[in-house]
């Protein structure tokens, strides 16, 4: 009757039935129907017990006997998937090794696949001959069989596999499509992180052409990978390649080479043109697979290069009206990318006639196209936005709703004019919302945004009902948003701290504890507090005051606790809260692990010399090399910042197996007022053993950090002669140095990234004593968005409140860092 013979198996039943292996003579029908039954049972995620597998498996091996064909693949079926459940299943190598070598064909590739599967790193060289014979056989299926198996293999046994690839070459110029392919597979994952051998290897097999046309499609992803990684110019014979498949007489190898020039970055409008053509010529063909993979293409490159697609314009119309809704919205989304303003309304209108035929999937793309509208035509806000909130009250999965809501926040945060509509939308949104992350985001966002408008009294209603209907996470929440509406506005404030005290007796802890909190911090009146502890909140990191704070208890002193000594934040706890998560919903890790830096503290606080240099500020976040690969000495510095000092350590390894080297410090000289306190010497380097000694600098006294410096490295040390073999040194040393790489200190080392939600409010609290004004200049940089980048970088600070994302065709632009 259709329904799943399957569905009531019991695993202890079907266990039973596997006795039927040991009968004679053999019931082909029967024991495959069985051993269907036990691979249904394990796919099902069904556990069985280590004893209970091993009995079927070696019941299993009886049916060997039996030539019955079906039946045999159902055994290597089941030796497969019993592989790492049963024990001793290397008992059936022998069979496998007979089929894999024996007279039916059919037989053969399973059984290649079936004993790699089974065998490990110790046993495979016991196989590997008939592995590199499996590998060059005249039977496709055979050779695909083994080639795909090695690929497998690779992962625990390179150095084995590695020694087959004479056969895999000889394999890759079959006349088979799949053998090609599989083999050119297995030759690029042995010689991937050798970029010469991958590029010999794409000249070699192009310059002679390939049968292959999947062969043909994994070379041009190989060559852009390449292409990508060197970041070089295009003019690369690699490119050659990619464009000359353009011309392939394959459609999939030429979509591929299309798909491959649009995604590479940094392409000319020149380099994209024959690719563009390509994908135009599909949109008129009549397969459904090519005219959906050329407009999704074409979708994707508008994003970045719009000029280059409006060629196709003509092509995109008649898609249109394509009778698949796919192809249809794709196309009508890529036109209101490249086209012009006046043809927006006419394409929102022909779009929402079919809204509801097409999936979410496809609203998103509708989303995210009007999304890139908005960014682009201010004045288009009103229409577009008004298309957004129908589609959000109508029916919709959270990832369809979640990319309305993302699309209609950054409008509002990118356009002042547009917030107070979208906001009041919004609220009644989350009158009737499902999903509590948006509820959640949303309220974050009334709390941010609702107090800097004309009228912030009227969200108060949306978000106080919040609190009466809502289950415990979208409460607090709300009970947040309200504390930010009375941290903002004075006149509010009264009505505030009511509605906050009615919150105090909430059910939830949570809930409570924040309202409790908030009605104490306003009601001292302070804009400091407010600031600090409504509007900004916490930037240490939650694990890292969690230990200071044991610390203290286990060390009560009469001095009172001092935030200042625990790291601040730079995991994404507060990123997560920024986007709105009540901390209630943030899975805490099981145990607290102690972060880098906590780890350097610790190590640091152990050296006597650095007694008294106070709280670890920062370090930095990845060892710079001082030597270069391959030398006799192999040096790396992490720079450790306090407040009047810099820690350099220097992590150091000798990889000459005939020295010793002792007493190793690293003598440093600056361009800038630095002074060196003391060396911490390693005492002893023996051959391959890391080992770690310091320099203490003391930073210039007056604005010590203003100035960026360059420091000379020198490393001197005693050096003994040692015995290879035992490592026993000679009495006698000798004195050397040996030059190192200069070391530079510059801005970032300075500063500490941290969160701060409300930019106003936290500049606000710093005041002007801090302030500090300074003319940069920006060489080399040719767009707006390289310039953020570069001074984020530079200055080594979080980029608040969204600014680090440039609007497009903007020539004015503030970035806000904390
Ligand atoms: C549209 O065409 C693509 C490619 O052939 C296909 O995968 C998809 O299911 C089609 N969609 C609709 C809605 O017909
Ligand atoms: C270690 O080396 C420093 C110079 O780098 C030297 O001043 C010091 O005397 C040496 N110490 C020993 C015990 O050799």
């Amino acid at each position: 009757g259709g329904s799943n013979p399957f569905q009531h198996l019991e695993k202890s039943v079907v266990l039973q039935e596997a006795r039927v292996f040991n009968e004679t003579p053999i019931n082909p029908r029967k024991c495959a129907h069985i051993l269907t039954k036990i691979l249904y049972l394990i796919n099902q995620g069904e556990h069985v017990g280590t004893t209970e597998a091993t009995e079927a498996f070696f019941a299993m091996t009886k049916l060997f006997q039996s030539n019955d064909p079906t039946l045999r693949r159902m055994c290597y079926l089941t030796i497969k998937e019993m592989s790492c459940i049963a024990e001793d299943v290397i008992i059936v190598t022998s069979s496998l090794t007979k089929d894999m070598t024996g007279k039916e064909d059919n037989y053969r590739g399973p059984a290649v696949r079936a004993l790699c599967q089974i065998t490990d790193s110790t046993m495979l060289q016991a196989i590997e001959r008939y592995m590199k014979q499996a590998i060059v056989d005249k039977v496709p299926s055979v050779s695909s069989s083994a080639l795909v198996s090695s690929l497998h293999l690779l992962k625990c046994s390179f150095d084995v596999v590695k020694r087959w690839v004479n056969e895999a070459q000889e394999a890759a110029s079959s006349d088979n499509i799949m053998v090609q392919y599989h083999a050119l597979g297995l030759l690029y994952h042995v010689r991937k992180n050798d970029r010469l051998a991958v590029n010999k290897m794409i000249s070699k097999f192009t310059r002679h052409g390939l049968k292959s046309p999947f062969a043909y499609c994994m070379m041009i992803r190989v060559a852009s990978k390449q292409l990508e990684e060197e970041d070089s110019s295009h003019d690369s014979p690699l490119f050659d390649f990619i464009e000359s498949c353009l011309r392939n007489k394959h459609e999939m190898v030429v979509y591929e080479a299309a798909s491959a020039i649009v995604n590479l970055p940094g392409c000319s409008a020149k380099e994209l043109a024959p690719a563009v053509s390509v994908l135009q010529l599909f949109c008129s063909s009549p397969k459904a697979a090519l005219r959906y993979a050329a407009v999704r293409t074409l979708n994707k490159v508008a994003m970045k290069h719009p000029s280059a697609v409006t060629a196709c314009n003509l092509d995109l119309e008649n898609l249109v009206t394509d009778s698949n809704r796919s192809i249809a919205t794709l196309a009508i989304t890529t036109l209101l990318k490249t086209g012009s303003e006046g043809s927006i309304d006419r394409l929102m209108k022909q779009i929402s006639s079919f809204m509801s035929e097409i999936s979410d999937e496809f609203k998103v793309v509708v989303v995210q196209a009007i999304s890139a509208l908005c960014q682009k035509y201010p004045r288009k806000h009103a229409v577009l936005m008004n298309f957004l909130f129908t589609m959000l009250r109508e029916e919709g999965g959270f990832e369809y709703k979640r990319a309305i809501v993302d699309c209609i926040i950054s409008i509002i945060e990118e356009n002042s004019e547009s917030k107070e509509t979208g906001l009041s939308h919004l609220c009644e949104f989350i009158e009737d919302c499902e999903f509590t992350v948006l509820a959640t985001r949303i309220l974050h966002l009334l709390g941010q945004e609702g107090p800097k408008t004309n009228n912030p009294s009227k969200y108060i209603r949306f978000i106080y009902n919040r609190v009466v209907l809502e289950h415990e996470e979208v409460r607090a929440g709300a009970v947040s948003a309200l504390a930010k509406f009375g941290a903002q506005n004075e006149e509010m404030l009264p009505s505030i701290l009511v509605l906050l005290k009615r919150c105090v007796m909430d059910d939830d802890n949570e809930v409570r504890d924040r309202a409790t909190f908030y009605l104490n911090v306003l009601e001292q009146k302070q804009k400091a507090l407010n600031a600090g502890y409504i509007l900004n909140g916490l930037t240490v990191s939650i694990p890292g005051l969690e230990r200071a704070l044991q610390q203290y208890t286990l060390e009560p002193s009469e001095k009172p606790f001092d935030l200042k000594s625990v790291p601040l934040a730079t995991t994404p706890m507060a990123e997560q809260r920024a986007e709105g998560t009540p901390i209630t919903t943030v899975k805490q890790p099981e145990k607290v692990a102690a972060t880098r830096q906590e780890i350097f503290q610790e190590q640091l606080a152990a050296v006597p010399e650095f007694r008294g240099l106070g709280p670890l500020f920062k370090s930095s976040p990845e060892p710079v090399a001082l030597t270069e690969s391959e030398t006799e000495y192999v040096i790396r510095c992490t720079k450790h910042t306090f407040t009047g000092h810099m820690v350099f350590q220097f992590d150091c390894t000798n990889t000459l197996n005939d020295q010793t080297l002792e007493n190793v410090t690293v003598h440093m000289e600056a361009t800038e007022a630095y002074e060196v306190v003391c060396y911490v010497p390693a005492r002893s380097l023996p051959y391959n053993q890391p080992g770690t000694c310091y320099t203490l600098v003391a930073l210039p006294r007056e604005d010590p950090t203003a100035v960026a410096c360059t420091f000379s490295c020198m490393m001197k040390f005693t050096v003994k002669d040692c015995d290879p073999t035992t490592g026993e040194t000679d009495d006698e040393g000798y004195e050397d140095e040996y030059v190192l790489e200069d070391l530079e200190v510059t801005v970032a080392d300075h500063i500490q990234k941290v969160m701060k939600l409300n930019f106003e409010a936290a500049w606000d609290e710093v005041g002007d004593e801090f302030e500090k004004e300074e003319t940069f200049t920006l060489s080399m940089i040719k767009t707006l968005e390289e310039a953020v980048g570069n001074i984020v970088k530079f200055l080594g600070m979080h980029p608040c409140e969204r600014s680090d994302r440039v609007p497009d065709n903007k020539n004015t632009h503030t970035l806000l860092l904390a």
